[in-house]
């Protein structure tokens, strides 16, 4: 399906609505690096570039919208049970709030697409049940343990200190992009193994067990060989944020562009499009636009819009055009589809409700009902009838632009 987004867009903005008004299967790659339920509230220093960028991640029942819960209810049973494993009610609104995104997300990765999901231990259990539920556990690939300090820190005292961050890759089906990284042998493996040098300088081993008949031997050179393939401890100093001081933007959490270069290498190709719906100093935008992806930033924070365009130009000190948005992108691939208020869509609602309104559950007559967005347009809610109810007036104004439980827990309080 192809993307109703501008290449190098970065919105600013809740990214549940905004994922919303994305084309279905329309992304090649996702990595989110969202806030991890780590109980601190981040700011970024005075005076650095980021500064003014703050975001919080502490967690009450009173972050969850009630609608998210009743989707999660109503269509979703395992993820509904594994929200409802989390032991405290913290944890269970944070889990609601990222499976309500993870959801949108598997609906916009293309069927050949890849997500990462970057964490750490204090919610990565919790997470990758919750993964396994929307990606299906047929889909998990990898759990990458990247190596967060360059040098030793020792910031816990009556514990071992945390030294990686998870990240979490599922593919969305059997045939994804997968791009293999090598590291070149090790001196030692050279000299012990790649011990002969051919009449042009070249070095070459002798495999066991290649030794043939009539003298003829197999050489393997070192220079056919492609190195070894990385695997799942991403231990490089050149992976972490040490010694990157001309990268630094001050941004609480910024990750590191060689990070990002990684993922994307290995999970996309030139063209292709990536998306990070919490995309703070827009690291991903920047390692994607080097290696001509197209890219979409979404980040609920102001900031990050002005630090995508700040970064692109000093990396790239080239004139870009980058779209920067507020608004929700309103769908294009669910075709011609009525109006939310059309006839049809009201004669259909009122025989499947069977002439009762969806709030206070009285008996109307079919002009006395009004269609009303179940997730409203504000929120990015279609005008697909799988979104749409009748409601009587009063039920509709009560409502509002809000969820349905909302709705519900007013009727069930008056
Ligand atoms: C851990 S930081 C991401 C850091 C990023 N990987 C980087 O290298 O700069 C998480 C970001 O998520 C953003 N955020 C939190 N809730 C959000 C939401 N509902 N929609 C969009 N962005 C959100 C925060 O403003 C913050 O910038």
């Amino acid at each position: 399906m192809a993307t109703n987004i501008k290449p190098k867009t970065i919105f600013t903005g809740d990214n549940l609505p905004i994922m919303r008004g994305i084309n279905s299967e329309s992304i090649d790659l996702i990595y989110l690096d969202p806030p991890f339920n780590s109980k601190a509230n981040y700011a970024a220093p005075i005076g650095s570039v980021a500064a003014g960028a703050e975001f919080k991640d502490t967690w009450t029942l009173d972050d969850v919208d009630n609608a998210w819960l009743d989707l999660i209810e109503t269509k979703y049973s395992a993820l509904n049970r594994v929200i409802h494993a989390a032991l405290t009610n913290s944890d269970k609104s944070y889990l609601i709030y990222m499976a309500t995104r993870l959801l949108e997300m598997k609906r916009i990765l293309k069927d050949t697409g890849s997500i990462y999901l970057h964490c750490d231990p204090t919610m990565s259990h919790y997470l990758k049940l919750i993964m396994d539920a929307v990606f299906g556990k047929a889909n998990f690939r990898n759990e990458v343990i990247w190596r967060k300090y360059g040098g030793h820190k020792n910031t816990a005292r009556r514990k071992f200190t945390t030294e990686n961050d998870v990240i979490l890759f599922y593919s969305v089906g059997k045939t994804y992009n997968f791009n293999p990284v090598y590291r070149p042998l090790s001196e030692q493996t050279i000299k012990s193994e790649y011990k002969h040098i051919d009449e042009n300088g070249r070095r070459y081993s002798i495999p066991r067990g290649r030794r043939y008949r009539q003298g003829i031997v197999k050489r393997v050179y070192l220079d056919t060989h492609p190195g070894v393939a990385i695997g799942n401890l991403w231990h490089e100093k050149e992976l972490t944020m040490q010694g990157r001081d001309d990268e630094r933007t001050g941004y609480p959490t910024q990750k590191p562009l060689a990070l990002l270069d990684r993922i994307i290498k290995v999970s996309s190709n030139e063209g292709d499009v990536v998306l990070d719906p919490f995309c703070g100093c827009a690291t991903t935008c920047v390692a994607a636009d080097r290696l001509q992806r197209n890219w979409i930033g979404i980040d609920i924070s102001g900031k990050a819009a002005e630090l995508v365009v700040e970064r692109i130009k000093a990396d790239q000190g080239l004139f870009q055009e980058i779209v920067a948005r507020t608004d929700i992108p309103k769908r294009t691939d669910l075709g011609d589809i009525p109006r939310y208020n059309a006839p049809q869509n009201r004669t259909r609602l009122y025989g499947e409700q069977e002439g009762y309104c969806n709030g206070c559950g009285e008996h109307f007559q079919m002009r006395n009902l009004e269609v009303d967005h179940i997730i409203a347009e504000t929120n990015g809610g279609t005008d697909h009838i799988g979104n749409l109810q009748l409601l009587c007036s009063h039920c509709n104004r009560v409502k509002g632009d809000r969820g349905q439980e909302y709705l519900i827990s007013r009727l069930n309080k008056d």
